[in-house]
């Protein structure tokens, strides 16, 4: 394919246009991987259009650098209530601040994931994307926004850029063949997931515990999977049987009558595919919108347009079609508005140097009661209530760049992670064991009761007294009149524990998001404030340091 520029087809009449070099920056936040891992396929495809091609997290970019960038795609995710990733924080406060330089010569396009479970549905991408044209950028390719199934839209969107390039003032570029989603070693991936057989499940909680916790082992023999401490397993679980059958009942179509899956035209029965390849437990108003655009429903059609948001609210589908019926002509036509059954991701608790061919996985049971009915996580369940040793779960690993163990085995951690936020400590110790590390290492843990929820104790006991764990501190909730969190652990011993921060301590924090890992944050900002003699602001600059240094990481849920 030949390759021409701008420069070389102008005519006398144009006023000259400046070559637009084959340069191509992309940037990525990302807090689970999946941004990443776009924007790595993007990295390749360009530099197979011969491109010059710089990939980087949006926290190793220097914005100083980004009036020089020409080409720039953005590929990140939102997270929680309208968020940035952890490593898109900073680049994103620059670029919205008054130090953001103009950027008249900038070409770009955003990729923007997330979850249209959430209102805030890709807010980050969203507001990169007007940012960027604010400050002068010119829209090669108009934003994506991806839901949970994102392979099919990222994949359209990467062909849009390419093309955009070419037609928006700039280079020629030969389109190669479509961009691929794939490059892991193993032939397994989230599109293509392995049959992984359970090798052992049990309920780490003690009898009369509130809780329910699956230890989870496993085999990844013959898969040629690997995977890293930090790393996450996606799982594909499946449905509960008994709510598809209630699901059933209430629809007039025939259990076994064939319905298509998917875009290669993939058939299974109208059960089948409510068991394994569609969501049916959650509610979204991309949803509901295609409901109403399918069939004349007036009384769901009333609902979208007023107070949708509040209904949406721990209602599933069950609840949908007994308040406002069924939808569609045919059965086909009723699946066809389903969001396709997204994997879950769970911290990986086990360590490959000292498990080989293993992964573990810690599972909390979810159960609750909402709207007149008890409901149960679709994953968490399954573990718990229909998995056997024998048993196979298609699963695949999920690389975290933003969750790892200090490349210098020497350098101190701090880990805190109560409830299940325990997984991937377990994984950091058993690897560090195994390597023989020499750094030392302070574990805080959490849960309701010493005597049924201490995950794993046995485990930790042994590794402190054999000193591949310094220090551990445990906070059990519910067994004194007053509540004590992990964070009030830390205070206890923020003498110590800031002087480990300034030994250059990496600080991990893992699991609750929106109450543990925010009031752990202040804490440590209490701590720093405390100890280093320094105000609210010099505190928050301290562990903004930290996170830009690798030195705080989260993975949090
Ligand atoms: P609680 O349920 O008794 O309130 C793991 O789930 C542990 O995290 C439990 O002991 C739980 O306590 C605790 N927890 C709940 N909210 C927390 C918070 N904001 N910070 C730290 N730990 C919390």
């Amino acid at each position: 394919a030949t390759t021409t520029t701008v420069a070389d087809v102008k005519t006398e009449t144009e006023t000259p246009v400046a070559t637009i070099p084959k340069e191509i920056t992309i940037l990525y936040g990302s807090q689970t991987g999946n941004a990443q891992k776009l924007a790595e396929n993007a990295g390749e495809k360009f530099k197979g259009l011969d491109f010059q091609v710089t990939v980087s997290s949006m926290s190793d970019f220097k914005p100083n650098n980004l009036k020089k960038v020409k080409n720039l795609l953005i590929v990140v995710s939102t997270h929680g209530e309208g968020e940035p990733p952890d490593n898109a924080l900073s680049f994103h406060e620059f670029l919205h601040g008054r130090r953001a330089p103009k950027l008249d010569d900038l070409r770009f396009s955003v990729l923007a994931l997330g979850d249209s479970s959430y209102e805030f549905f890709c807010q980050t991408g969203k507001e990169f994307d007007s940012r960027l044209e604010e400050l002068g950028g010119i829209r090669v390719q108009d934003r994506v926004d991806c839901d949970l199934d994102f392979e099919e839209p990222a994949a359209d969107w990467l062909e849009g850029v390419v093309n955009g390039l070419n037609t928006v003032g700039g280079t020629t570029v030969s389109t190669g063949d479509a961009p691929s989603v794939e490059t892991t070693e193993s032939s397994y991936s989230r599109t293509n997931p392995f049959r992984a057989e359970v090798l052992e499940n049990i309920n780490l909680n003690g009898r009369g515990s509130n809780k329910e916790t699956r230890h989870l082992e496993l085999s990844l023999e013959g898969s040629g999977l690997v995977y890293k401490p930090g790393d996450s397993l996606g799982v594909y679980p499946e449905n509960d049987p008994k709510l598809v059958e209630e699901i059933l009942n209430e629809l007039k179509w025939n259990e076994d009558e064939k319905v298509v899956i998917n875009k290669q035209g993939d058939e299974v029965s109208l059960r089948q595919a409510l068991i394994n390849h569609f969501e049916i437990t959650v509610l979204t108003k991309p949803l509901l919108e295609n409901i109403v655009n399918l069939s004349e429903n007036k009384k769901l059609k009333e609902l979208v347009e007023s107070d949708l948001k509040e209904y949406l609210k721990g209602r599933d589908l069950l609840d949908l079609i007994r308040d406002y019926g069924g939808w569609g002509q045919t059965a086909q036509e009723f699946v066809s508005v389903l969001r396709k059954m997204p994997p879950r991701l769970y911290s990986i608790a086990s360590s490959l140097t000292s498990n080989p061919d293993e992964v573990h996985l810690t599972i909390g049971a979810v159960r609750y009661q909402t709207h007149g009915r008890d409901r149960n996580g679709v994953c968490s369940i399954l573990c718990s209530e229909r998995l056997e040793p024998g048993d196979t779960l298609p699963v695949f690993i999920q690389s975290n760049q933003n969750f790892k163990l200090p490349e210098n085995n020497e350098t101190p951690i701090i880990m805190v992670g109560p409830g299940t936020g325990i997984a991937p400590f377990r994984s950091f110790i058993q690897e560090r064991e195994e390597l023989g590390a020499e750094g030392k290492s302070w574990l805080f843990f959490g849960d309701q009761h010493f005597v049924t929820d201490f995950l794993y104790q046995t485990e930790w006991q042994r590794w402190l007294k054999d000193g591949v764990l310094t220090k551990m501190d445990v906070a059990f909730s519910r067994d004194t009149d007053k509540k004590v969190y992990v964070q009030h652990k830390m205070l206890e011993q923020s003498k110590e524990l800031f002087s480990w921060l300034e030994e250059g301590a990496v600080v991990y924090i893992c699991g609750d998001e929106k109450h543990m890992a925010h009031d752990v944050h202040n804490t440590l900002i209490e701590i720093i404030k405390t100890e280093g003699g320094m105000s609210q602001e010099k505190a928050e600059e301290y562990i903004a340091t930290m996170q830009q240094e690798k030195r705080y990481q989260r993975d949090v849920y």
